[in-house]
């Protein structure tokens, strides 16, 4: 089976002033290759947390978690830098694009950071999602959905294995969460995993799986 991620018995706590709180428990998860999951869950259960530990953003838990067959644990923090730049993409609920760089540069930063900047291929993603007219504008020109579509493309610069998106929709109207939702649905067709904390229902209706995260357990729904 090809699993790109695999998760055993994760734990994870912070502390916060005295106390210890337990964010997430004994959690088991898999995603296989081309999957579209979809997590649900309350505000404070835990998503952001989880999604920030497979991302390779947040290095403190016990249990084990495996990125394309690779235990975390075991790799050193150069190897982790290589892995996440290489097959991971992120997008979060809040646009992150750098302000003095046009929506094409920005695109290409994952790129250029990795040493490989191809323009080329930034504009070849921009006309692949019709979005080639925003390719020279500068983040302060877009509006907030245009922000997101982009922010999706600069996150399959790479062509990661792995997409996730943490809230893509939740800052858009409904007219906007439908177009950035087709783009990542559009992403997963043409072969990246998607992995997306979201409340809306269509993203629930159209994913493969849905789990859902709450008391620090996760739970299949779907
Ligand atoms: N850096 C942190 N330090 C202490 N507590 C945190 C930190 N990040 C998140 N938490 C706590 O962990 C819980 C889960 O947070 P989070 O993963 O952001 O949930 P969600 O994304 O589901 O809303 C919350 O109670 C939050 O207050
Ligand atoms: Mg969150």
């Amino acid at each position: 089976m090809d699993k790109i991620v695999e998760i055993t018995d994760l734990s994870k706590a912070y502390v916060q002033g005295h106390e210890q709180v337990q964010v997430l428990e004994g959690i088991n998860f898999f995603a296989r290759k081309g999957e579209f999951i979809v997590l649900l869950g309350p505000s404070g259960s835990g998503k952001s947390t989880f999604l920030n530990l497979i991302g390779l953003l947040d290095d403190s838990y016990s249990g084990e978690i495996r990125l394309y067959g690779r235990k975390l644990e075991l790799l050193s923090e150069s190897e982790k830098a290589a892995l996440r730049l290489k097959n991971i993409g992120f997008v979060f609920q809040f646009d992150s694009l750098l302000p003095e760089f046009t929506v094409l540069e920005n695109i290409d930063m994952p790129l250029r950071i990795a040493g490989r900047g191809d323009i080329p291929r930034a504009l070849g993603l921009l006309r692949r999602f019709g979005l080639e007219a925003l390719a020279h504008k500068f983040p302060m020109e877009i509006s907030g959905g245009e922000k997101q579509r982009a922010a999706i493309l600069r996150a399959l610069a790479n062509n990661p294995g792995l997409l996730i998106a943490d809230e893509p929709t939740g800052n858009l109207d409904k007219h906007n969460a439908k177009i950035v939702l087709d783009d990542l649905k559009k992403a997963n067709s043409l072969g990246a995993s998607v992995l997306m904390v979201t409340h809306n229902e269509e993203a629930a209706s159209c994913a493969d799986r849905v789990l859902h995260l709450s008391g620090g357990r996760l739970e299949a729904v779907k």
